[in-house]
């Protein structure tokens, strides 16, 4: 991407399933958004997973609401492969966020595939030590257990999953 003046300006893809976005993910995003002249957060359409906690039209939504401070990310869905849409929306960079060193293993693996098949480059941020053992899936065991999960989940997020309690939860 380039701007008015021909400058080269980046355009980094942050792709993932996001069900839900966590306090994690939202880290990444904010550090993306300050290295990259654009972001666009793409929530992947995924048929294998038959039953999402999240329809990705709620899973956009969550994210739009907890991105609105920032004027350079955008959210958007894709189905099918991420090297595919990477070429057409004409990202130059996917961003993935590393937790734990076992997590650079499978990323590896998807970085390698991707570039090859898009040219494109996958470039990891570090998560905050703070979000090491969060994943959207660990929250929504604790949670469907009962268990507090305010300290892990933007607020918006936090009401997205009370609101499903009655059809998904225990209490
Ligand atoms: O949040 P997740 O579930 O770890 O995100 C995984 C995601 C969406 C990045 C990955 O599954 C993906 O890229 N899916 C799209 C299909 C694809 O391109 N597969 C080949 C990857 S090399």
């Amino acid at each position: 991407m380039r701007n008015g003046a021909g400058v080269r300006q980046s355009h980094a893809i942050y792709p993932g399933s996001f069900d839900p976005p966590t306090n994690g993910h939202l880290d990444v995003i904010a550090r993306a958004a300050t290295v990259f002249a654009s972001v666009t957060v793409a929530v992947v359409v995924n048929p294998q997973k038959r039953s999402p906690f999240f329809s990705v039209d709620e899973r956009e939504e969550m994210l739009r609401r907890c991105t609105g401070a920032y004027a350079n990310v955008r959210v958007a869905h894709f189905r099918g492969l991420l090297a595919d849409f990477v070429s057409r929306i004409e990202a130059d960079v996917i961003v993935k966020g590393l937790r734990v060193v076992s997590d650079f293993e499978s990323e590896m693996a998807f970085a390698h595939m991707n570039r090859s098949l898009s040219n494109v480059d996958t470039m990891f941020l570090m998560s905050d030590s703070s979000y090491s053992f969060v994943s959207s899936s660990l929250i929504k065991e604790v949670f469907l257990q009962g268990g507090e999960i305010s300290k892990y989940v933007p607020d918006v997020v936090l009401e997205f999953m009370q609101q499903k309690r009655p059809a998904h939860g225990r209490k």
